[in-house]
């Protein structure tokens, strides 16, 4: 595996080789950011990782300021899952001091955790946009887990006509329930046990919708005192899932069950 630090180094390195697969990431690896690097593997000839922690796509400094890095356990972890390229470049190589073109998702971004999150759609998709321009990958994997996101992405390849599928895959969970997050470092053992709600009031709220009745008010009812940011219904081109976004302490937890439709 070769750790990477310019787009220079990058295009060269990957010229002329076979079908690329991508998964972009932040790092602070878990089972979830495995789950798609071994997918990536399987499905392609050649297997770049993106590592960067873009802060473009932070609306509060505190968050970036706590995001989880390990980027020596990260390059090992990606070495032993066979990756050929980690890409983990330094801000000012993917932000130049002159950098000044954005991509809005309009829509689709400005709801539900664009929200509550103001710009964090716009940074994703601008970088999501420059990895594909730098990396050129036949496919790029997604989780589930961020379905908001995969939503964003896929009309970001739609709309501009980008050369690249979207392989979303589903969610990794501890075996309690609990979405995988790099986040979930900093809950105490407390705060853990309270999020669980999360995960158990989405599955009360799927039920629901099975049976006809409100998903949003019996996801709702069963949040057992989490701090609700939102929970909503939210229909893509061809999924609608339940998704929700609470705060425990001070860390902020998102997670979302389909209802309808593959995402
Ligand atoms: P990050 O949070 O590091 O996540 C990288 C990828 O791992 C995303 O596609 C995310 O949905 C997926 N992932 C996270 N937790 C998961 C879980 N429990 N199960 C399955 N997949 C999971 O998402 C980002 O980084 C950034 O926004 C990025 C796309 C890299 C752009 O900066």
């Amino acid at each position: 595996m070769k750790t990477l630090r310019t787009i220079a180094e990058v295009r060269a390195e990957l010229a002329g080789r076979g079908e690329i697969g991508l998964v972009p990431t932040m790092g602070a690896f878990h089972e979830g950011h495995l789950s798609l690097i071994r997918a990536a593997r399987a499905e392609n000839e050649v297997l770049v990782v993106s590592l960067f922690v873009n802060p473009a796509q932070f609306d509060e400094q505190a968050d970036l300021a706590a995001y989880p890095r390990d980027e020596a356990r990260d390059a090992h972890l990606s070495e032993e899952a066979g990756v050929d390229v980690l890409f983990a470049p330094p801000y000012t190589e993917m932000y130049p001091p002159c950098h000044e073109t954005w991509v809005d998702v309009e829509r689709l971004g400005a709801d539900l955790e664009g929200a509550h999150r103001p710009g964090h759609f716009r940074g994703v998709a601008t970088i999501c946009l420059k990895l594909f321009n730098i990396v050129h990958p036949r496919r790029a994997y997604f989780g589930q887990k961020d379905a908001q996101q995969v939503a964003v992405v896929r009309r970001l390849i739609e709309d501009l006509n980008l050369e690249v599928e979207l392989r979303a895959l589903p969610t990794v969970r501890d075996p309690d329930g609990l979405a995988l997050s790099s986040r979930n470092a900093r809950l105490s053992r407390e705060e853990r046990e309270q999020a669980l709600a999360l995960p158990s009031a989405l599955a009360t709220g799927a039920e629901a919708f099975r049976l006809g009745r409100d998903a949003v008010a019996a996801t709702r009812a069963q949040l057992n005192g989490l701090t609700e940011d939102y929970v909503a219904v939210l229909h893509t081109d061809n999924a609608t899932l339940l998704t929700a976004a609470v705060r425990v302490g001070e860390t902020r937890l998102i997670d979302n069950v389909l209802l309808k439709g593959e995402l």
